[in-house]
């Protein structure tokens, strides 16, 4: 079986890729490396012994999709763009590049006939809690152009079900993943200053950043600190090959990927600590714009539906990190 990746040299597209290949499947990365570089794909080969095609392209280019597309029978669509405060500077952006994208893919698809498609979409779909756990029936609402971007989709993908019943459509819910491959040789490598918690204390940790800023320690929380429920890359790259076994299936169906357990920016900031053996410095600032107190999710609808549960733990998420941050201190710029 022959599977496209859109944004398959990203971070969570990568440690698909190498699940794929472990697995057997034959892939195909589609990717304009606006947010990545093909060294990632080098590295996935060379974690594997195998070899996956590499087509540099953009989502919006029907002709060069379509024509990448032949031969394939699934897609799994990690390509888009993902920084909330960016999408509040520039949502004209994110509609192109996240809705306008899908939409070129799924009118390309659509021709080639090809009808089975995971899709990324986020735990911000839920916005503020009305209750938790977030379950899949949550009601939908979002805080941000991006999680609007991810909103729209979704329901783009529920409707082109309704109207031809053969699609298979995953619609994978991520909560916060993090972490890398445990031989250290692919993780997150991000552009500037990371607005995520995790890579940010890890930069802290190898001692290119000075002290992490905790926004906020006056939440309803256990220590007043946000709490999230953090995932495994590797944990949710082994959800999609799981969903590509429930592709079987023609449906839509939404689901959760998450561990279910919530924990604090100071639980995450201890077991950084604990992983890398040093102190990590960090100060309280005023809370961040637009975030929320507390979430995490329900995953026993994945355990019930492909057979997923997250294996790893908060420690493994910040050891694998670490190990990624101490062999790349620049991440793959050397
Ligand atoms: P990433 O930026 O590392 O990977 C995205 C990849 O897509 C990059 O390689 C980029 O070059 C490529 N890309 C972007 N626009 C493209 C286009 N128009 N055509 C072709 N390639 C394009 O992001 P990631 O963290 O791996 O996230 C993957 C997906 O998961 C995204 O859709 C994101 O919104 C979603 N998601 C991510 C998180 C997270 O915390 N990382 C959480 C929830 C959902
Ligand atoms: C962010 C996105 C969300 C996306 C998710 C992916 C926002 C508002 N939301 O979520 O849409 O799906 O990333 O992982 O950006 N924190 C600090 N200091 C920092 C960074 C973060 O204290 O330098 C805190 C935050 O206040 C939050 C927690 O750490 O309580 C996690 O933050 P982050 O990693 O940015 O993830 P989310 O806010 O959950």
């Amino acid at each position: 079986m022959t599977v496209l990746v859109t944004g398959g040299a990203g971070y969570i597209g990568s440690h698909t890729c190498v699940e794929l290949l472990n697995a057997g499947f034959d892939v195909v990365v589609y990717d304009n490396f606006s947010n990545s570089t093909p060294e990632s794909l080098k590295r996935v080969m060379q974690i594997t012994s195998k070899k996956l095609s590499t087509v540099c392209g953009d989502v919006r280019d029907k002709a060069l999709l379509e024509k990448t597309l032949e031969g394939c029978d699934a897609v799994i669509h990690f390509a888009g763009s993902k920084a909330v405060g960016e999408s509040v500077e520039k949502p004209l952006e994110y509609y192109e590049n996240n809705v306008y994208a899908t939409l070129c893919l799924l009118q390309s698809m659509r021709r080639m006939n090809i009808k089975k498609l995971i899709f990324s979409s986020s735990a911000t779909v839920y916005g503020n809690p009305e209750f938790l756990p977030f379950t899949e029936a949550h009601p939908l609402r979002t805080t941000n152009p991006y999680g609007q971007t991810k909103l729209v989709i979704e329901e783009m993908l529920r409707n082109l079900h309704v109207s031809d019943p053969t699609w298979s459509i995953a619609i994978l819910r991520y909560f916060n993943p993090v972490g890398a491959h445990e031989s250290g040789l692919i993780g997150e490598n991000p552009q500037g200053i990371p607005n995520n918690l995790m890579p940010y204390i890890a930069q802290v940790a190898i001692g290119r950043r000075q002290c992490v800023n905790v926004f906020g320690n006056d939440y309803p929380t256990k220590d007043g600190t946000g709490v999230r429920d953090y995932l495994h890359v590797v944990d949710l790259a082994s959800g999609h090959l799981k969903a590509l076994a429930f592709l079987d299936r023609p449906q839509c169906t939404a689901v959760n990927l998450g561990t279910g357990k919530g924990y604090s920016v100071l639980d995450v900031i201890h077991a950084f600590s604990k992983a890398c053996g040093k102190e990590i410095p960090y100060a309280i600032l005023p809370r961040r714009a637009g975030d929320i107190a507390e979430f995490y999710s329900d995953p026993s609808f994945a355990k019930e539906l492909l057979g997923w549960a997250a294996k790893y733990d908060l420690d493994k998420m910040c050891e694998d990190m670490w190990r990624f941050q101490c062999q790349n201190p620049k991440g793959y710029e050397e």
